[in-house]
């Protein structure tokens, strides 16, 4: 599918919001409140124009020579009525406000199971076991996650609307929410406060998987890159290495180690690129490399007007690093 926003950028399947389609404990939580809250206001909205509508039907003060209505005043029932049924109500929308904020947003852990670092545009997870990866954050299924949030820069906003509420990202402030998927599938997650030029392209997907295979995804992850084999990845590592790509990323097993950029280290297993510009095709990536400011304008990596052949030799090492 073509992507009218950035002209030759490539959605994927998973770019659909699906804001009322609960998938948690937490996100079923928020719309069984919001239908309850949904169809009390309803309830009394049709009561109000009830009324309207009969006092302007049954006491019409044009017709001609109508003598004004009772004013039935200080009448005790009927206060005590309209003071008593509104305060139930609140009270009973209060009562079940708490409990959904109980259960959408309990309090977290002492020691968060994925810390996730929102930066100008794109998003950083990092695990316990060490693994650090980029707009793609893998999930057992079923399981509640604690995450940290944090950001490196500006305000961001972290939502996954069909796993857990959105969360506000501050600078040297970490928040936390609680993360859960009930089946196994891919959930598409965005940034959801302005936070710059690439704010709309500040995607990032949920992967949820069954435990074994989540476990298998993060000891992958977890792995330094593999050295190269074939002769012409191997000088993509060298120019990678010579060149200012270490000056913002990692590759683990390398001598790069800068964290501005997202960690590279298993960038060829992502779904996406440049935080859910394109699908992370061999195609893609060298259009990418030959520069970035031309499939994502004001992203932070520039363009480094690299020859075809530089773009070949990156773009061979970078489809290694599975
Ligand atoms: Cu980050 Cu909007």
């Amino acid at each position: 599918m073509i992507n009218l926003l950035q002209p030759g950028a490539i959605l994927i399947g998973a770019d659909v919001v699906r804001a009322l389609n609960p998938q948690s404990p937490q996100t079923r939580a928020i719309a069984d409140l919001a239908a309850v809250v949904g169809i009390v206001m309803a309830l009394i909205f049709a009561v109000v124009v009830g009324l309207v509508a009969y006092a302007l039907l049954f006491f019409p003060r044009w017709r001609e020579g109508e003598p004004d209505p009772g004013q039935g005043c200080g009448n005790k029932t009927i206060e005590i009525v309209w003071t008593a049924v509104p305060l139930g109500i609140v009270t009973a929308l209060f009562i079940l406000a708490a409990r959904t904020m109980g259960i959408s947003d309990p309090p977290p852990p002492p020691r968060p199971d994925i810390v996730v670092i929102g930066h100008q545009w794109w998003w950083e997870a990092r695990y316990d076991s060490g693994a650090i990866v980029a707009n793609e954050i893998h999930i057992p299924v079923g399981k509640p996650l604690a995450l940290k949030l944090d950001s490196a820069d500006v305000l961001h906003e972290f939502w996954v609307p069909e796993l857990a509420r959105k969360i506000t990202t501050v600078p040297g402030h970490p928040n936390h929410i609680w993360i859960q998927a009930d089946k196994p599938g891919t959930y598409l997650g965005f940034c959801s406060e302005f936070c710059g030029t690439q704010h709309a392209w500040m995607h990032f997907l949920v992967v949820a998987e069954p435990q074994e295979e989540f476990e298998q995804w993060e000891r992958a992850q977890a792995a330094a890159a593999l050295p190269p084999v074939a002769e012409t990845a191997k000088k993509g590592l060298a120019l990678f290495e010579q060149m200012s790509c270490v000056n913002c990323h990692a590759i683990k097993g390398t001598t790069a180690s800068a964290t501005v950029g997202p960690d590279l280290t298993h960038v060829a297993s992502r779904k996406q690129l440049g935080a859910g510009i394109a699908s992370n095709t061999p195609e893609n990536l060298r259009r990418w490399l030959r520069d970035p400011q031309k499939m994502k304008v004001g992203a932070k990596m520039p363009d480094f007007k690299l020859t075809d052949e530089q773009v070949t030799q990156l773009a061979a090492y970078l489809e290694t690093l599975k």
